[in-house]
């Protein structure tokens, strides 16, 4: 993708965020630490969560829809579809039929093939994510000589969701996907595991509890936030005031989530 030329870029434009749910706030967290000035606005489909239980085509239908009533409405300079089920399903085509530069998320196995000394690698993402094509694609040319195990793990999308709205989670909810992993041929020997999901870094903390040491967790969150940083390196960014979220459902579920949203520099919020 080239980048765009700076001179047609306005210092306001804003970058677009986009997951299902409060996912894409794990890569916004890594977006601000490398352009604090960036105007931001973060775009979430409550309307449409969870994406992992839906099928690939209905997710297809969302995100582009979607997608482009935004491009439409907030002008961005880009957007990064910051939801690795909606990237792994949808990346191709929301860049055809968008002229705004897009930028996706997708599962971190080149990194932790790399980082693997025990040679197995576990993988959580949801149940549509882990079943692409694009997956199979990553493990055969990343990871061809490593065991990628895959497990769905919808529980804690819910989990990532309710502890964003200061809801109480069980901590079994992290021990059954440790143990979806630990239990399959090899789990035993897992020493890295993807999280493949934007939602699942907001609770890294109660997952490396579950998994107990001598597991490291990758996930994509710095590497999209480079990229972004790389595609509009040449550009100005103005940014007047707090950014906006935008929810595709009624503002009152979003309003659940302000002092979550406030904690990322989010106070506007407004329903599409
Ligand atoms: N955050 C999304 C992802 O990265 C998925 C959450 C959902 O199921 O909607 O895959």
């Amino acid at each position: 993708m080239n980048r765009t030329s700076a001179r047609a870029v306005r210092p306001d434009a804003p970058i677009l965020l986009f997951d299902s749910g409060v996912g894409g706030l794990s890569v916004l967290a890594e977006l601000r630490a490398l352009l604090p000035d960036a105007p931001i606005i973060y775009a979430a489909d409550l309307a449409g969560l969870p994406y992992g239980e839906k099928s690939e085509a209905e997710i297809a239908a969302r995100v582009s829809g979607l997608l482009g009533r935004m491009a439409e409405r907030f002008a961005p300079r880009l957007i990064c579809i910051a939801c690795n089920t909606a990237s792994t399903i949808a990346l191709g085509m929301v860049r055809e039929v968008l002229n705004t530069p897009i930028v996706g998320t997708v599962p971190a196995i080149r990194p932790a093939a790399a980082l693997t000394r025990s040679g197995v690698i576990g993988l959580l993402g949801t149940a549509a994510t882990i079943r692409q094509a694009y997956v199979d694609e990553l493990e055969a040319a990343f990871a061809p000589d490593k065991l990628l195990l895959r497990h769905a793990a919808p529980e804690l999308v819910a989990a990532a969701e309710s502890r964003l709205r200061g809801i109480p989670v069980e901590r079994d909810v992290f021990r059954r996907a440790a143990e979806g992993l630990r239990a399959m041929p090899g789990g035993d020997r897992i020493d890295t595991v993807v999280l493949a999901c934007t939602h699942f870094p907001l609770v890294a903390t109660d997952l490396a509890d579950a998994f107990g040491a001598g597991v490291r967790f990758i996930d994509g969150a710095s590497g999209i936030a480079r990229r972004i940083a790389d595609l509009t390196r040449d550009q100005q960014f103005a940014r007047s005031g707090p950014g906006l979220a935008v929810t595709s459902g009624p503002l009152d579920e979003l309003e659940r989530l302000a002092e979550a949203f406030a904690a990322y520099g989010i106070e506007d919020l407004t329903a599409l």
